[in-house]
């Protein structure tokens, strides 16, 4: 039998704030939340619906190392950044918090030492690569070295990029830091773990008393158990997180995975100081959790495993994880710029918010993998939402003003066509319950325009335009009953497109309905009522427009210029003796000829003056500049590097340049003209 619950704990992913949010985090975990909460609160249910950035983690220093800014001004961008997304595109969470608050931190802290005073953890005392120089042990990604497979010289110490084979640091060949350079060394230190094996029969025991999650979560989760859980350890040798609350961890903080799903507690007692408890720790409480398939094991294993030995908690009820979403046909890269931003969006498409959530949903990758391609995007716009959608609320409302001067007629006797319509809507409204109950999203949007599907087909066979010559009666009731069936719609779209919903109720001149009152159907906007004259809903959307974003796509596919959120600096190099970058000559010349070299797209042959003679160096930098601004200016030359014949010309030395991570080169040039020749040292 299912269980009936008092109120709804919602969470939605905490995600990193080390970049901007793109359509595959608002597929995969956001916009379902939203719609899930939405219609709890249309339903009149008492829920609580959290989310915020995860602020911690090691991916979020790096970035603040390549940026050369602190981590906490690095999620301060972010934070804001992402916040405002969301919020543009109405996803209405009741908090969006942080886990850098120190109230966050606090009852992290709490956490940890409830299972720590409770013996939860095991003291394990393991070798890690330490940077002697930098004077700190190095997570994986700053560790480098050459990979043992395919002998990529820079490979990091959890994945080589050039193979894609996952690693540990301790399987790199001349491992370095990315710190120092130095070669780090092997040092013993102290981390706590959480024996997960301790917990496989109680895991084991929740997830099949779970039989009605997702088969994609399901699987997941039950795979690992196959596997058998293993002792991981919830702290780590870093500064930036929340620290451990123990006298010996100098140095160490919580592991990011054991933060943050923390922090939906904080967020609901940051939130609702006085009433957060019965939302964790009564049983009638239903608590849901919405997350992207990476997030799955920390939501169904770990997590639970915290909450079952901690004790006063209540476990998720449902972890209804979304798979991924692709973007024509390829999978959302955020470091070859391979994704739609949000931020872009909402600059690019304004006022169009709602499209993008429909799409989305009808997309969504809720049992496999997606795929999101501007021209199902458009074809959605104009087919559904405007061609059917819009085009029947826009119908109803016109000749309601066009016959009766937009005052809701009486209804005259039902016809059996009438009631049909009503018990189809009735079937309907049951269908997307169920669906939104059991989330099935892109079920109930689908039944939801079945809805604007079956008023479009009421008028087609009424013809209410050709009826009103000879029975205007006829008209009245069949008006009556579109004008139900639009405010049906202004109910049903909410938690889909609200913002077409809320326009919908202006131009009804109602205050929003809710699901409750679905009840009334017949009569959900009396008789004699006067309504607002109709508006366009959903706009058209041209070829160009979507032309115009594949050209963007196509753009970063050949420039990859996007500032992104995993770029990392190149590694720096091992370490060389001051006589050895003495042998190199480095000087200031001045360009006297600069010109394109024929047939190559990339080459620029200079003519240069080194203050001794006139040289010719071919440079590959003819994407990033125009030879003819080059001339008379000064540019930094590796004089002494042995002659190359580079497409048939010999180039004498190399012309200087930055390349930064998106492989884009800026010439290194003197801020103040000086004397061509000058050397460098
Ligand atoms: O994958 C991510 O972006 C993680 N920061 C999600 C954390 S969800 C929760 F546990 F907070
Ligand atoms: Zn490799």
């Amino acid at each position: 039998m299912e269980k009936k619950f008092d109120r709804y704990m919602v969470t939605a992913a905490l995600i990193y704030a080390n970049g901007p949010v793109h359509i595959g985090h608002l597929a995969g975990a956001y916009i379902p939340a939203d719609i899930y909460v939405r219609y709890l609160r249309s339903q009149e249910k008492e829920v609580v619906f959290v989310s915020g950035t995860d602020e911690h983690g090691v991916p979020i220093t790096i970035k603040a190392r390549n940026e050369n800014k602190t981590p906490q001004e690095v999620v301060d961008i972010y934070y804001e950044m992402i916040k405002k997304s969301f919020y543009e595109f109405g996803i209405s969470f009741d908090i969006y918090a942080r886990t850098s608050n120190p109230i966050h931190h606090r009852i992290s802290e709490d956490f940890f030492m409830n299972l720590y005073k409770k013996d939860a953890f095991e003291e394990k005392v393991t070798e890690q690569y330490y940077d002697t120089v930098a004077k700190q042990f190095l997570a994986d990604r700053y560790i480098v070295g050459t990979c043992p497979h395919c002998k990529n010289e820079n490979a990091y110490g959890d994945q080589c990029e050039k193979c894609g084979s996952t690693l540990s640091p301790s399987d790199l060949l001349n491992p370095r830091s990315t710190l120092s350079g130095e070669k780090p060394i092997l040092q013993k230190t102290k981390n706590w773990y959480l024996p997960l094996e301790k917990y496989q029969k109680s895991i084991e025991a929740y997830l099949e008393s779970h039989k009605e999650w997702k088969i994609n979560v399901f699987g997941q989760c039950k795979s690992w158990l196959t596997q058998g859980l293993q002792s991981r350890s919830m702290t780590r040798d870093l500064e930036w997180g929340v620290k451990v609350p123990l006298p010996d961890a100098e140095g160490k903080v919580l592991y990011v995975w054991f933060d943050a799903p923390i922090g939906y507690i904080s967020a609901t007692k940051e939130l609702i100081p006085n009433d957060w408890e019965k939302y964790w720790k009564d049983t009638k409480t239903k608590l849901v959790h919405f997350i992207g398939k990476d997030n799955i094991v920390f939501h169904t294993i770990i997590f639970p495993a915290m909450l079952m030995e901690h004790g006063q908690y209540i476990l998720p009820d449902n972890v209804p994880a979304n798979e991924f979403m692709n973007l024509e046909g390829q999978k959302i890269s955020t470091s070859r710029n391979w994704a739609v931003w949000l931020h872009e969006y909402l600059i690019d498409f304004k006022g169009k918010e709602d499209v993008l959530r429909y799409m989305l949903t009808a997309n969504a990758p809720e049992t496999k993998d997606s795929d999101f391609s501007w021209k199902d995007f458009q074809t959605k716009n104009n087919s559904e939402l405007v061609g059917i959608f819009g085009n029947f609320v826009n119908r109803t409302l016109v000749l309601v003003h066009k016959y009766f001067e937009g005052v809701v007629p009486h209804t005259e006797k039902l016809q059996e066509k009438d009631t049909e319509v009503l018990l189809s809507l009735q079937k309907l409204i049951s269908q997307i319950e169920e669906s939104i109950e059991n989330f099935k999203f892109r079920d109930a949007l689908s039944f939801f325009m079945d809805i604007a599907r079956l008023g479009n087909k009421y008028l087609a066979e009424t013809e209410p335009w050709k009826l009103i010559n000879t029975d205007e009666e006829r008209v009245k009731t069949v008006l009556h009953v579109a004008v139900q069936i639009t405010a049906v719609l202004q109910i049903t779209s909410e938690p889909f497109i609200p913002k077409a919903s809320f326009r919908i109720s202006e131009m009804l001149a109602i205050s929003p309905k809710k699901w409750i009152h679905l009840k009334n159907i017949p009569d959900l906007i009396k008789a004699g009522h006067i309504i607002n004259p109709s508006s366009i809903l959903f706009e058209k959307i041209e070829d160009e427009t979507i032309e115009k974003q594949l050209q963007k796509l196509e753009l970063s596919k050949k420039n990859n210029i996007y500032p992104t959120q995993n770029t990392f600096v190149t590694p720096i190099k091992p370490s060389i003796k001051y006589e050895e970058f003495e042998k190199m000559d480095i000087r200031i010349a001045t360009v006297l000829e600069c010109e394109k070299v024929p047939k190559s797209e990339k080459l620029l042959r200079f003519l240069l003056d080194t203050g001794l003679d006139k040289r010719t160096v071919v440079s590959g930098i003819a994407a990033y500049y125009n030879p003819s601004e080059l001339i008379g200016k000064q540019v930094i030359l590796l004089a002494n590097l042995s002659p190359r014949k580079i497409m048939g010309i010999e180039s004498r030395g190399m012309i200087l340049s930055a390349e930064d991570q998106n492989k884009i080169l800026t010439l290194i040039q003197p801020k103040i003209e000086t004397t061509a020749g000058a050397t460098i040292g």
